[in-house]
């Protein structure tokens, strides 16, 4: 028998990164199985939930705006519920229980979605503000295996590409972030555990997993380390790709670098997070690596992985940084010239070291104009770097649909994880073709498939 209540529909919005994406694949399984709904209209919806991020700028006044507009769309005196989920959550409860005219119902922290049917119970059945903030040591989700239904994200339906969260929180206490203190400490799932999902993907038809965590390259579970996990998924039939986000460059031993060279499934992709290329700065910022090391480290992932592709996150404006200080990740980028680069311009989060210990003290206007100018630099890098490839074959993994803008364009994936375009053909997302490139722009390369084109499925 269906009761009433748990036959509500729910509409979920995911904000930030690939992590809160794949906890909202858990938190769809988690509800689905006591018979909530999942609908793609927020209009029809009894709850609106947002999983929320508090990694940078404004997260806080953008889930406020965003509960006012909900609540504002549907009427004052709409019974719609509203949750909030995520990283906000830790902040946000401490506001719910200030300010009651806040109208939130409930708050799940990440540690806490198994909770959700119980707070979201409370809420609705006694008209208390429920929530559950409380962070864990343990807490992997480990028995919970989101499938095929529960991945799909409403814009994307075709089964290429699964996250999977194989360790979760982080240790590192970067002094800039706020992750430490939003998701807790470092834990990881067991090895089985995490392949046993992965066989459940190749079985629902996926061709590539993304290994995920706060510090991925840090996995431990018992002597099993990253090197270990990643050699286990390779063996996984079906999986054509793996890929993993986000590493820190601290955890890069040869054991790994090794199974990357020779293991075909391991795309050749490595984001190195830089964050600032002063030594002054990394050291405020607690990264435990100099710039020399850095770049020793780059080069040593080079000669280990030849053709790898290389991305960064860069931080600019941390507090006191020098335009000086600035010119050496500057230097950095121009020396390493990375495929991509991630820029952020600093932002203090409440909580963190560095909100403690150093004022904010650089104008905004040099955090734009210094961001500015390492687009700029890293525009022209990326733009030559993609006009090597020219000329070159490479196999691209197509994207679930053809490109939103030129339904005649089917965009796909180089191992390097580059934006390759093709013309239309016998191929469908999720096949393997073999592609000779043509041609590159700023942003992408363009490709022609060659006659044998596909190495597995077409
Ligand atoms: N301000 C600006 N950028 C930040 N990041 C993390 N915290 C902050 C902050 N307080 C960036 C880092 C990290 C990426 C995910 O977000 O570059 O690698
Ligand atoms: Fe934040 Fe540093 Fe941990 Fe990354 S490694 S999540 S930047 S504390």
């Amino acid at each position: 028998m269906i009761n009433t209540l748990t036959s509500k529909k729910i509409f979920l919005e995911t904000y930030g990164c690939q992590m809160n994406e794949y906890d909202s694949e858990l938190v769809r399984s988690i509800l689905k199985k006591e018979n909530y709904e999942f609908v793609t209209d927020e209009f029809k919806a009894d709850i609106v939930m947002l999983n929320t991020c508090a990694i940078r700028e404004h997260a806080h006044r953008k889930v406020y705006g965003r509960v006012h507009n909900i609540r504002h769309a549907r009427g004052e005196d709409s019974p719609v519920m509203i949750g909030i989920l995520g990283c906000m959550a830790t902040n946000l409860r401490q506001d719910l229980l200030e300010d009651r005219s806040l109208k939130i119902d409930f708050i799940a922290g990440p540690d806490s979605y198994k909770r959700l049917p119980q707070l979201i119970r409370e809420a609705s059945d006694e008209g208390q503000k429920s929530y559950d903030i409380t962070l864990s040591e343990f807490e992997t989700y480990s028995d919970i295996y989101p499938s095929a239904e529960d991945r799909v994200n409403p814009s994307t339906s075709s089964r290429v590409n699964a996250w999977i969260a194989v360790m979760r929180g982080c240790n590192n206490f970067c002094t800039f972030c706020v992750v430490p203190y939003t998701r807790g400490r470092e834990r990881s799932r067991s090895p089985e555990n995490v392949v046993e999902e992965v066989r459940r993907l190749a079985a629902e038809g996926y061709k590539q997993v993304t290994l995920l965590g706060q510090n991925v390259n840090s996995y431990r579970y018992d002597d099993y380390d990253f090197a270990y996990l990643m050699d286990e998924v390779s063996k996984v039939e079906g999986i054509e790709r793996i890929r993993f986000s986000s590493p820190h460059p601290k955890d890069f031993p040869d054991r790994f670098l090794d199974l990357m060279a020779v293991n075909p499934k391991i795309c050749k992709q490595v984001h190195l997070p830089l964050q600032a290329g002063n030594n002054r700065i990394l050291d405020m910022m607690n990264r435990t690596y100099t710039k020399e090391e850095f770049l020793a480290l780059v080069d040593h992932v080079r000669a280990k992985v030849p053709n790898v592709s290389l991305s960064t996150d860069i931080i600019v404006g941390f507090p006191t940084e020098t335009e000086d200080e600035f010119k050496d990740t500057l230097d950095v980028v121009s020396k390493v010239k990375f495929d991509a680069v991630f820029n952020f311009k600093y932002s203090e989060r409440q909580g963190t070291i560095a909100t403690k210990k150093y004022p904010d003290d650089i104008p905004e206007a040099v955090k734009t104009e210094r961001i500015m100018r390492l687009i700029e630099i890293q525009k022209e890098i990326t733009y030559k770097n993609n006009q090597a490839h020219i000329g070159k074959v490479e196999t691209v993994l197509l994207e679930p649909y053809p490109d939103s803008k030129n339904k005649e364009i089917m965009p796909g994936r180089t191992d390097g994880g580059l934006l390759v375009l093709l013309p239309q053909g016998p191929y469908k997302g999720g096949d393997l073709v073999n592609v000779r490139i043509t041609a590159a722009t700023p942003h992408a390369l363009k490709g022609q498939p060659l006659p044998n084109m596909s190495p597995s499925f077409a």
